[in-house]
């Protein structure tokens, strides 16, 4: 399924899908990739898609690669949603489901963006891709560069732990480290990709990330018998998955899959980089600079994130909220969820687990709802940053 046009997100414009276009020209706001959803309905009726294949690719009819000589996978998506009686009874929620994204290519959800971004890098001719990570984009873009032979160029804060340089330099990418936190990487990773005419897949930057990370609404929803659960909890630093979901619904909806109703959404931030939880707070459209950004939770250490006026829109739209968690609470979560369901989360992970407790003491969510926590990815290439706070927290059971 072609894309129709890009929409801008903020303003009017709308642009010809095909040549490279990064954000909108007139306001540069993140673009919108947009369907002939009444010709996808048609073909990806919910009954057939239990033939498909067991990947993201399944919904190919609201994805923007129509040639599948362009696609480059790594058998990305359809993760499993488990359901976590366990954990659930430890928080209050009996219907608790985690959408367990550890056993993606590379370890973490971010598969999902790159294997897009990659493919639609390749359709549209380019040889070099690059982008600022805080280490899981970073290895993703460079293992599906190395699949689909293109070259990677990643910038990475250089306090990154060293299991992922080493994945990926693996790869086959080039990697610099760069003093400063990601949005210093993406600063220079936007020099460089002008100087050299690479093609740039910095978070939002380019409108094809977001549709690959949009695939985890459609598998929730399918996952659930095309029903929404009452709330989902996100590790938001950049933001794409939560807004990726937002999106997908509308598209549900408009497909006739889904009728109007919509799970809260809830951002879930550390404490020491917290900008969406201030200005949701504050009621601002668009969150300031955070800051002196730390946490451990590399992922969602993100003091700026270019779509923050769409993360705070759904939230708002959607009657969500967004809340921080400490470090130490960030080390609780991932070894509650490790022992009472069998899930190594990565921090960002843990961050949505320890935030069920507070959600559930502030009234937000209560022992009758459906919540889907997401954990982004394994907790395995985060042991260097959890030692120092792990020995610290007992699990509980
Ligand atoms: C494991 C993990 N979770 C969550 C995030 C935040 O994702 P997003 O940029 O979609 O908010 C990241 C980003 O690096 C990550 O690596």
């Amino acid at each position: 399924m072609p894309v129709l046009r890009l929409d801008c997100t903020r303003c009017d414009r709308r642009y010809e899908p095909g040549p490279v276009l990064n954000v909108c020209t007139a306001c540069g706001a993140p673009l919108f990739a947009r369907y002939d959803l009444e010709r996808a309905a048609k073909n990806m009726r919910p009954g057939h898609l239990a033939l498909r294949e067991p990947t993201l690719w399944r919904y190919d009819d609201v994805l923007p690669v129509d040639n599948p000589d362009y696609r480059v996978s790594l058998g990305e998506g359809f993760t499993p949603l488990l359901t976590a009686r366990r954990l659930g009874s430890l928080m209050g929620l009996p219907r608790l489901f985690i959408k367990d994204e550890s056993g993606e290519p590379t370890g973490s959800f971010k598969a999902r963006g790159l294997s897009l971004a990659v493919s639609m890098a390749k359709a549209l001719g380019a040889t070099d891709v690059c982008l600022p990570s805080a280490g899981n984009a970073g290895s993703a873009l460079a293992a599906y560069a190395a699949k689909g032979g293109l070259k990677a160029h990643v910038f990475v804060p250089k306090d990154i732990a060293p299991l992922f340089l080493m994945e990926t330099r693996a790869y086959g990418a080039e990697v610099e480290t760069v003093d400063g936190l990601i949005t210093d990487a993406g600063k220079i990773c936007a020099e460089r990709a002008k100087e050299n005419g690479w093609y740039e897949c910095a978070t939002l930057k380019e409108p094809y990330r977001i549709e690959g990370k949009k695939t985890m609404g459609y598998e929730v929803a399918e996952q659930m018998g095309w029903k929404l659960p009452d709330a989902i909890l996100y590790p938001t630093g950049g933001g794409t998955g939560l807004i990726g979901m937002w999106k997908a619904f509308r598209e549900m909806e408009e497909m006739g899959y889904l009728g109007p109703g919509r799970p809260r959404m809830y951002a879930i931030q550390a404490e020491g980089c917290a900008p969406i939880v201030k200005a949701f707070t504050e009621g601002l459209e668009a969150a300031p600079m955070w800051e002196n950004a730390q946490t451990l939770a590399h992922g969602i250490r993100v003091p700026k994130a270019l779509g923050d006026f769409l993360i705070l829109r759904a939230l708002r739209e959607s009657h969500g909220s967004a809340v921080a968690v400490s470090d130490a609470e960030i080390i609780q979560g991932v070894k509650d969820a490790s022992a009472n369901e069998g899930i190594f989360m990565a921090p960002e992970g843990g961050a949505c687990v320890a935030a069920l407790r507070k959600l559930k003491a502030n009234g937000h969510l209560s022992a009758d709802d459906t919540v889907v926590v997401f954990n982004t990815g394994t907790g395995f290439k985060y042991v260097e940053n959890m030692a120092p706070l792990w020995g610290k927290a007992a699990a509980r059971r």
